[in-house]
């Protein structure tokens, strides 16, 4: 079987594991944690890093410190993982969900922009100014841009439209390390981004995130929350609820390790991206995502749309080549059927209907990529053959 997307454990891993086990350090103290954090933070271009349990975590925080609250919008794509849904929830705010572009499947920053012009009144809040939705008159706290697959959508954009409604920019960057947008990083867009790293994303710890800021005070605040809001070394004095976020040493000793290898998998990565694209181009009705000129995306995961995408499916998964389905859109699934879904035709759905994730690991072999390519080759030569 060529695996969708596994990880690349190909460098000092087992060495730092192992330092770990020997000194004892395996738990939530140790220099592998402060080590990983500033590696992360220092490659996406941003002052401050703090590790955490994974990257829904890191969301759930990052709004904690946005002032998000169960009586606010947070404003996301209608296509992404759950966890950027899931995160929304925990705060007990109402998402807002946006149709994407069909072109480069990110946030459509157009359809945001007139659902903001026609749907918010500003007030003033403790000497504030915020949005608030004249419907349901609730304040529009948050907007989290997901760059999906890796992909980045016009940030530039999105930061006017959120500086003009004075909302707060959460970047979902978690499948985002390495990519960037004007020669900018993913995650470095707003007052947070969030990493993660779990076992498919282009560097992995197993399971883990990091909240990424410019602000020290809001670093220092999400090192509180996510590590149960202590505030003596010694005492068992804690200022509010925290949160068991952290990510332990045994884990960030991983995630050195591969901060360490990472621009080896960008850089293969991308061969991948570059190999599937000269390959696949012109065969069948296959169709490419779109990236902007201006953003240099890091290849996480290959998706392509084909109207014939569930017959490819079985036929690749039938051939020992794991692929996999997009999302399904978050409006169709029954937890977020009654929040707000802003849309003019649905690209959503047609984006779910006809897209595929083909095999993509960082460390995928130039055979293996051919065999995926002469696969889909064959399976498209069938398909028009039968239709004539
Ligand atoms: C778009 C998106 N958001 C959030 C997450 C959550 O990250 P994690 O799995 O580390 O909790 C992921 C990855 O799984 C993701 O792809």
């Amino acid at each position: 079987m060529i695996p969708l997307s596994v990880p690349q454990l190909a460098g000092n891993e087992w060495k730092y594991v192992k330092d770990c086990l020997d000194t004892g350090w395996i738990s939530s103290a140790g220099s592998y944690v402060s080590q990983f954090e500033q590696l992360v933070a220092d490659y996406a271009g941003v002052k401050y890093g703090v590790a955490c349990m994974n990257g829904t975590v890191g969301l759930h925080i990052a709004q904690i410190l946005s002032g998000v609250t169960s009586e606010d919008h947070v404003i996301a794509p209608n296509i992404t993982f759950i966890a950027t849904l899931n995160a929304i929830k925990y705060t007990g705010a109402s998402p807002i969900l946006i149709d994407v572009d069909p072109q480069n499947w990110q946030m459509d920053l157009e359809l945001l922009e007139s659902f903001l012009q026609e749907n918010v009144v500003f007030k003033e809040v403790e000497g504030k100014i915020y949005s608030f939705n004249k419907e349901t008159n609730k304040r529009i706290k948050a907007i989290m841009p997901v760059h999906v697959l890796g992909n980045i959508g016009d940030m530039e954009q999105l930061q006017e439209i959120a500086t003009s409604y004075h909302i707060d920019i959460i970047e979902d960057s978690t499948e985002a390390l390495g990519s960037l947008y004007k020669g900018k990083h993913a995650g470095s867009f707003g007052k947070f981004g969030v990493f993660s790293f779990n076992g498919n994303k282009i560097i992995s710890t197993g399971g883990g995130g990091v909240i990424v800021t410019n602000d020290e005070a809001l670093a220092q605040k999400a090192k509180h929350l996510t590590t149960q809001a202590k505030v003596s070394t010694m005492e068992y004095l804690h200022d509010e609820v925290g949160y068991n976020y952290r990510l332990v040493n045994v884990l960030a000793a991983i995630g050195v390790a591969q901060m360490e290898q990472f621009p080896i998998l960008l850089e293969n990565k991308k061969r991948m991206d570059s190999y599937y694209r000269s390959e696949l181009s012109g065969i069948g009705d296959i169709e490419f995502q779109m990236v902007l000129p201006c953003v240099e995306a890091n290849c996480w995961l290959f998706t392509f749309k084909t109207k014939y995408m569930r017959l490819l499916l079985d036929y690749l998964n039938l051939n020992d080549i794991q692929s996999r389905p997009f999302w399904v859109p978050m409006n169709q699934l029954e937890m977020f059927e009654d929040d707000i879904y802003v849309t003019k035709s649905n690209n959503s759905l047609e984006i779910y209907n006809t897209s595929i994730s083909i095999p993509s690991s960082a460390g995928i072999t130039k055979a293996e990529m051919a065999r995926v390519v002469q696969t889909i080759k064959t399976f498209y030569s069938r398909i028009y053959i039968t239709k004539k």
